[in-house]
């Protein structure tokens, strides 16, 4: 055998062996993954249902999937009528035998949303597939329902939340109460004190989120960063600024918690505690030179010559009017901890102008 056959043979040999494992991992396709429909039946078309299922039909005629055109249809799917959900029903009409039709809510969920994906696949739905949803076995018709009622909305919900709007879209019921069936966390945190207005129907789960897959987790409504998400509606926040704050051009919820918080401004803590987990304490904000420090300490009447800051603290040579740089002091400490970052930062955000106040004029977020 010569050297360039052996290679080649080898080579061959390999080529095998990884198209035979990927066919083991490869996922099941949609088609697949169907319930199975009884054998040997074939399509019959809707007009045959009408004769015993008369009501169900009558009702039928306002759901969009009775009104799909000829054109929409996709050569992936099985059939436009009843029997695109239902499967072929020739023996089940000729047998009048339930079991010889697919219920879709009778099926395991991935059966029945293989039903929905036949047509499904793409705009919203586009990243079902390995969603959060899917990976735990949520089916379609959880949230949907096809025949069933769908709630009459109401002003507000039995939570007494507000509608923002009703979408049809064959919701079992409007949001946010379909979502928070499950996610009763979620529900908690829309009653803290501090909330997006969902409570207030301003907002619905569904704008941040798409509950059919997203490649930003989790499942949020962007297909780029968290950031751009909170950017469609907080414009005014998205820079880029002269002067940038690392963590807000790196992500807004290292300092704010999306549903709903006890701290002000949807923050997942107050300041100062918010800021001291990346900054040391500085004391800069209570020794200051003169008018600087008075209006810091708001403690008017010591007149401390330039240069110098009034220090209260008998442990660091107070009270006396000490030079501006002396080491901080206990009544510093909790002025600090009373005081709010961004009284003096209020750029917190980012900004375009230098701090006048820093040495220098450098970028030290103060308007
Ligand atoms: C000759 C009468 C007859 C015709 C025609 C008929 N069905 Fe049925 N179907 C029944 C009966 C009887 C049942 C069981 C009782 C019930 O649910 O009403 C049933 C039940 C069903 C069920 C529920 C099955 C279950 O396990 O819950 C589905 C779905 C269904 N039919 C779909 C269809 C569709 C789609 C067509 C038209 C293609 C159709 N049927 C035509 C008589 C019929
Ligand atoms: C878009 C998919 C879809 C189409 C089209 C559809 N069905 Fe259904 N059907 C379902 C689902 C899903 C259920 C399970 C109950 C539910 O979610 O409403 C169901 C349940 C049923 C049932 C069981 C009884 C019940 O009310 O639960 C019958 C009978 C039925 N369908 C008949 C029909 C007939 C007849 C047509 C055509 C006129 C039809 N279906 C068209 C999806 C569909
Ligand atoms: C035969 C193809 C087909 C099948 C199967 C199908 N749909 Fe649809 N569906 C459509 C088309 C076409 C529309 C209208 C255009 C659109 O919104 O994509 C639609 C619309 C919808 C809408 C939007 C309704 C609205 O008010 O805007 C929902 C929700 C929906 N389908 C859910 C389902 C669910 C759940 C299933 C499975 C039980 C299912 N569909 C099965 C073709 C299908
Ligand atoms: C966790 C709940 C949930 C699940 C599970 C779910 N949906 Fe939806 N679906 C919604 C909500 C809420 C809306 C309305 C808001 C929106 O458009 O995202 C919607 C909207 C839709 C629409 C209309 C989209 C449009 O362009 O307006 C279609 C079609 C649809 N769903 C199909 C499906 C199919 C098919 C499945 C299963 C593969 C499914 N849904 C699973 C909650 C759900
Ligand atoms: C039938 C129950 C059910 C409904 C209804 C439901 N979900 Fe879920 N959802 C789940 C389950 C189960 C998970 C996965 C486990 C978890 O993280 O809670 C999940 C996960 C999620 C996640 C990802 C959580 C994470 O930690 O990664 C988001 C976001 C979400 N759901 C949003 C929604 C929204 C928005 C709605 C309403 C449109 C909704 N869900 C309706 C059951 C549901
Ligand atoms: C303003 C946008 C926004 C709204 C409105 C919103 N979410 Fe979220 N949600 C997010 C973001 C962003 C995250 C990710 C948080 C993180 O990574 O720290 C998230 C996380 C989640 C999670 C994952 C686990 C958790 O609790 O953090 C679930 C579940 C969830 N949301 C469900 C819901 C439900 C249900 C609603 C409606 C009541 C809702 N969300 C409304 C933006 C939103
Ligand atoms: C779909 C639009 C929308 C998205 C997306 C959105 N928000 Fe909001 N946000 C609002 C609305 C509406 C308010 C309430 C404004 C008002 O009442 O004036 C609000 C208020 C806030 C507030 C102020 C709360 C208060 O105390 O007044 C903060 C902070 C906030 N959002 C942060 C975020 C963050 C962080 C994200 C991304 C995870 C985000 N938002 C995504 C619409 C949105
Ligand atoms: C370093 C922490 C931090 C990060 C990161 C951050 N914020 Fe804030 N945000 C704050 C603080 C502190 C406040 C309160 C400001 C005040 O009281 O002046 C606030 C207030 C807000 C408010 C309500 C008040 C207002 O000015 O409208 C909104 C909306 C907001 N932030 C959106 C965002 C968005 C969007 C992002 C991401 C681009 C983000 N924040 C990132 C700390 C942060
Ligand atoms: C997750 C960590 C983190 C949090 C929380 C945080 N910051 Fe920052 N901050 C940074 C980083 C990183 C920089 C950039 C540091 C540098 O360039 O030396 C920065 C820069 C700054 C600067 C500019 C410093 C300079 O030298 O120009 C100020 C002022 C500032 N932060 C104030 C705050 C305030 C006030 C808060 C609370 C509302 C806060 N930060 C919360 C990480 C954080
Ligand atoms: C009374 C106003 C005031 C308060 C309150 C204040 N700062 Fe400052 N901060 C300044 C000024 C002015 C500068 C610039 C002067 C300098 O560089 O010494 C500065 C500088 C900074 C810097 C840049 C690096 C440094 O240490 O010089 C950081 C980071 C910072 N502050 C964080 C914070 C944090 C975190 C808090 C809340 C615990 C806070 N500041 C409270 C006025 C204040």
């Amino acid at each position: 055998m010569s050297r360039n056959l052996r290679w080649f043979l080898c080579f061959l040999f390999l080529g095998f062996l990884m198209v035979g494992c990927m066919q083991d991992v490869k996922k099941k396709t949609d088609a697949e993954r169907l319930p199975k429909f009884a054998e040997g039946a074939t399509y019959v078309g809707s007009e045959a249902c009408a004769d015993c299922h008369d009501e169900l039909v009558e009702k039928f005629k306002d759901n969009i999937h009775a009104k799909i055109a000829d054109f929409e249809v996709k050569p992936s799917m099985v059939s436009k009528g009843c029997e695109a959900c239902h499967g072929p029903a020739s023996k089940h009409v000729e047998e009048e035998d339930p079991s010889l039709i697919v219920n879709p809510a009778k099926v395991k969920p991935s059966e029945a949303n293989a039903l929905c994906l036949q047509c499904h696949t793409d705009g919203e739905l586009m990243d079902w597939h390995g969603s959060e949803h899917d990976l735990n076995n949520i089916a379609c018709i959880s949230c949907h329902t096809v025949h069933g009622e769908q709630d009459k909305v109401a002003a507000r919900d039995k939570l007494g939340y507000r509608h923002k709007y009703q979408k049809d879209k064959l919701l079992k019921k409007p949001e946010p109460e379909l979502c928070f069936t499950c996610h009763k966390d979620v529900l908690a945190q829309t009653r803290y004190p501090n909330h997006h207005p969902v409570k207030e129907g301003k907002l619905v789960c569904s704008d941040c989120h798409n509950p059919h897959g997203s490649e930003v987790s989790p499942l949020l409504r962007t297909d780029e960063t968290k950031n751009e998400l909170c950017l469609q509606c907080h414009q005014d926040k998205s820079g880029p600024y002269v002067f940038e704050h690392a963590p807000v051009t790196e992500d807004c919820t290292i300092c704010h918690t999306p549903h709903g918080s006890v701290a002000d401004n949807l923050l997942k803590q107050n300041e100062p505690y918010l800021c001291i987990q990346c900054h040391g304490l500085h004391f800069h904000s209570t020794i200051v030179p003169d008018t600087q420090w008075i209006i810091a300490n708001q403690e008017p009447g010591h007149d401390c010559p330039p240069g110098t800051a009034w220090n209260p603290s008998p442990e660091t040579g107070g009270p006396a009017c000490v030079p501006a740089t002396t080491a901080p002091n206990a009544h510093a400490m909790q002025k600090i901890m009373t005081t709010k970052c961004t009284e003096c930062h209020s750029a917190i955000h980012g900004s375009d102008l230098p701090s006048l106040a820093a040495p220098g004029g450098g970028s030290r977020l103060t308007r």
